[in-house]
């Protein structure tokens, strides 16, 4: 970045020329801009070269400096061009211009006495790390879809690209299943939630006894993933197996390894209650999957398979029976055996199965995608098997735990502390890791657990600015990284935060 002389300031006359190709990210950037500005900036086809005017135009054949998703920009007064190889470069250097205008552009009405301009200055950038993403837990509380839109519309203004949506769990199923209506007829609600923390002796624990619950149509899950492709977000559903199936099974009790009936889960914890391993249960699940599919375009499909316990697999005759056929010498192998019929399945329709690191214990399925929670020994371990990995470590990445040391003046949460400076020191490429494996880390993404998160509003408290801290590393080259600078520059970040009504921790 170089800055110049002088600025560029939009007005009535400014006219916003562009390429077929760019055609919808220059309206979408005009119609960004409408409400706070006022101006209702004319977007034509072409390329104008007079006037005031913002041109967005295609990088010359063999310029591959931008990659897909980089972009040069260059303000001098009364001229912006944005150069791009692919409309998501185009995109992002559209979210650089908001960024450059006055924080008031932000707003959703208009803000008078304010003069749009944006500094003189030249920009090449793209992103380090292909993967820049964050998790919603929709489970543990569900989230309204205008709620999840607004989350996917911050990502995009981060420059990520990459909403993981954890669909299922213990406590709810959120997604509607054409073929099995009552996953979400049964599974998407439950009669009570814990209040406050598990109590060491469970009898102890108290409830608020009001039933929670919502689920997405498919209709609605469309409508969000079309959100989402608009702002280069890619969406990657989680339907999580075996383990943290208990609102599953809670509505088609033949999942389970005993036929019991179980309740939508009430309280946070691991639950023991997983899957059986038997043909239907693995074709349910597909069938599951195939809807999913249908659904989420996304190369990425997430299968869960983190904390699955084997207490039941092992008391099952039936379970035990399975991994005799099978030749399998424990537990994890059979949940390997699991996990690798959903790999095959998802790679038969061209799609790769991603799943936390849990899913290497048993040996890995062969086209698995590891995401690595616990640590980084597990992307570690995966990436020198030659598979690809996303970062997820939970002491930089989890966004669910504590902000401050001050715990009592927090809400409450899951527990830890996990401030900005630790989340701006991460580096998702283990130094440990020999550089011939280094293109195996993906990049790496921001999780939300929502057990204690409630709502929107402490959704947004969790995740910002953490979020901002987080997309900085995932985009900035290392060796331009530096937190003195990112803290100079946070206040007038937090400013459009504010304009856009984000609950950030202060
Ligand atoms: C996880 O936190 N159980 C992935």
């Amino acid at each position: 970045m170089s800055g110049g002389r002088g600025a560029f300031v939009l007005g009535p006359r400014t006219t916003i020329w562009t390429d077929r190709a760019d055609s919808a990210v220059a309206a979408r950037f005009a119609r960004q801009i409408a409400p706070a500005t006022g101006l209702d900036l004319v977007v034509k086809i072409g390329a104008g070269t007079s006037g005031s005017r913002i041109v967005f135009r295609q990088a010359a054949e063999g310029d591959t400096a931008l990659g897909r998703e980089g972009y040069r920009l260059q303000i001098t007064p009364g001229v912006a061009t944005v150069t791009s190889a692919a409309p998501a470069g185009a995109f992002y250097a559209s979210q650089t211009m908001r960024q450059l205008l006055p924080a008031a552009v932000f707003r959703s009405a208009l803000v008078s006495g304010t003069a749009w301009s944006m500094p003189a200055v030249t920009i090449e950038d793209r992103p380090r790390f292909q993967w820049r993403g964050a998790h919603l837990d929709v489970s543990r509380h569900f989230m309204p879809k205008e709620f999840v839109k607004k989350y996917i519309d911050l990502l995009a203004l981060h420059k990520m690209n990459t909403f993981h949506w954890h669909l299922t769990d213990d406590q709810g199923w959120r997604l509607e299943i054409k073929k099995y209506p009552r996953l979400t007829e049964v599974g998407a609600w439950r009669s009570q939630t814990l209040a406050g923390r598990p109590q060491h002796d469970s009898a102890a624990n108290v409830f608020d006894k009001a039933r929670h619950g919502g689920f997405y149509t498919q209709d609605d899950a469309r409508e969000i993933v079309a959100y989402a492709r608009d702002r280069f977000v890619r969406v990657v559903p989680e339907i999580e197996m075996p383990g943290h199936s208990q609102a599953t099974i809670a509505a088609y009790p033949f999942l389970g390894n005993f036929g019991d009936t179980v309740p939508v889960w009430t309280t946070w914890g691991v639950t023991p209650h997983i899957l059986n391993p038997s043909d239907s249960t693995i074709a349910f699940m597909q069938d599951v999957l195939t809807e999913v599919m249908a659904l989420f375009p996304s190369e990425f499909i997430h299968i869960g398979g983190d904390e699955a316990p084997k207490t039941e697999w092992k008391a099952s005759p039936r379970a035990q029976a399975r991994m005799k056929e099978l030749g399998l010498s424990n537990e994890n192998e059979l949940q390997s055996w699991f996990t690798t019929k959903m790999d095959v399945f998802l790679a038969s329709h061209g799609r790769r199965l991603v799943g936390w690191d849990e899913i290497l214990e048993g040996g890995l399925a062969p086209n698995a995608v590891v995401m690595s929670w616990r640590g980084i020994a597990g992307g570690i371990t995966a990436a020198r098997a030659g598979h690809d990995v996303v970062m997820a470590p939970e002491n930089y990445t989890y966004f669910d735990k504590y902000q401050s040391l001050n715990k009592d003046a927090e809400p409450l949460a899951i527990g830890g502390f996990l401030p900005i400076d630790s989340v701006y020191a991460y580096e998702p490429v283990p130094p440990e890791l020999e550089a011939r494996y280094a293109s195996h880390i993906l990049g790496a993404q921001g999780q939300v657990w929502t057990e204690y998160i409630t709502g929107p509003k402490q959704v947004e408290y969790m995740a910002y600015p953490r979020i901002s801290v987080l997309s900085e590393v995932l985009w900035t080259p290392r060796t331009r990284r530096d937190f003195a600078d990112f803290s100079a520059r946070l206040p007038a970040h937090l400013r459009r935060l504010n304009a856009l009504d984000v609950n950030y921790r202060p």
